[in-house]
C-alpha cells in the first residue's frame, strides 16, 4: 500500500473502529460460552491484534494464539498472550477446551477450497473430548449489507462471500452436529457522514477501487440509510456474526 491509501485506510478504519460495538460484543459473547461449557484451555486461530484475545486469556488458565502477522503476534506477546507466530494448519501440540476461530477465514483464497477442508480438519483433532471448536463467520449474502450492496449495484463483490460461507459450513457439518447462534452488532453514529466514512472501511477493505466504487453511489448510499436505518440518536448499522459450535463427544 504506498503511503497516501494506507493514509485514507487508517482514516477509514479508525471511524469503523470508533462506531462500532463489535469487539465488545464478540468478547463477551464467547465469554458466555466459556463459561457455559466450562472452558479452561483456549487455542484461538488468527488472533489479531489482541482485542478479543486479551481480555479473553484472563478467563482461562491457558490460552495460546496462533497469529501469522507479526506486528500481532508483538501485540499479543506484549498483552501478556502466550502466542505462536505460524500460519495455520500448523503442528500445534497438546489439546484444549476450545478451539476457536473468529473471522480468520478470508474467502477469496484462490486455493479455498482445500485451504478450508485442512482448517477445519486440523482444528478439530486439536479439541479435547467434551470440548468444543467455535467458528465465528459473517454469514452468506442474506443480511443487511448484502442488501445495501445490491441496491447500490455492487453487490457481485461480494459473491465470493456466500460461496466460502456455503463450504466452509459443508466442511463443518463434516466433522459433527453445528449449531449456529446469529449475534448482531452494530455500527452506530450521529450523523451521515460518518456512518459512510465507517461503511466505507467495509466496502473498501483497504483496496482504492472497491472504496471509489462503494462512493460513487453515496447519493443512493445516503436515501437508504435515512430510510431505513434512522435512529432517534443517529444512525444504526447491523452487522451478523455467525457462531457455529461443535462439541466433540
Ligand atoms: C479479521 S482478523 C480477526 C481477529 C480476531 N480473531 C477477531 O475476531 O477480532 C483475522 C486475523 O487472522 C489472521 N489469520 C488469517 N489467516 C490465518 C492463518 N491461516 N493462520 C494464522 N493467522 C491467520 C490474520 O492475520 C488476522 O490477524
Amino acid at each position: 500500500m504506498n503511503p497516501d491509501l494506507s493514509v485514507s485506510y487508517k482514516h477509514d478504519f479508525e471511524k469503523f473502529l470508533k462506531h462500532t460495538d463489535e469487539k465488545a460484543i464478540l468478547v463477551s459473547e464467547i465469554e458466555k460460552y466459556i463459561s457455559r461449557y466450562d472452558i479452561r484451555s483456549v487455542l484461538d486461530i488468527g488472533a489479531g491484534n489482541g482485542e478479543i484475545s486479551i481480555p479473553l486469556s484472563k478467563k482461562v488458565d491457558r490460552y495460546l494464539a496462533i497469529e501469522k502477522n507479526p506486528e500481532f503476534t508483538l501485540q499479543l506477546t506484549q498483552g501478556g498472550v502466550e502466542t505462536m507466530e505460524a500460519e495455520f494448519p500448523v503442528q500445534v501440540v497438546g489439546a484444549f477446551d476450545m478451539v476457536l476461530a473468529s473471522h480468520t477465514i478470508s474467502y477469496r483464497r484462490s486455493d479455498f477450497s482445500t485451504f478450508i477442508k485442512e482448517f477445519v480438519q486440523t482444528a478439530w483433532n486439536l479439541v479435547n473430548e467434551n470440548g468444543i471448536f467455535l467458528m465465528i463467520g459473517s454469514g452468506g449474502n442474506n443480511d443487511d449489507w448484502y442488501n445495501l450492496m445490491k441496491e447500490i449495484g455492487e453487490a457481485t463483490e461480494l459473491e465470493p462471500n456466500k460461496l466460502g460461507y456455503q463450504e466452509t459450513t459443508e466442511q463443518l457439518h463434516a466433522i459433527g452436529k453445528v449449531t449456529v447462534e446469529k449475534v448482531a452488532a452494530y455500527v452506530r453514529t450521529e450523523t451521515l457522514e460518518d456512518m459512510i466514512d465507517a461503511l466505507t472501511f467495509i466496502a473498501g477493505k483497504g483496496d482504492p477501487v472497491r472504496k471509489e466504487k462503494f462512493l460513487r453511489h453515496r447519493d443512493v448510499t445516503e436515501s437508504i440509510l435515512t430510510e431505513k436505518y434512522a435512529t432517534a440518536d443517529g444512525f444504526a448499522f447491523p452487522f451478523y456474526h455467525y457462531f457455529h459450535l461443535i462439541q466433540k463427544n
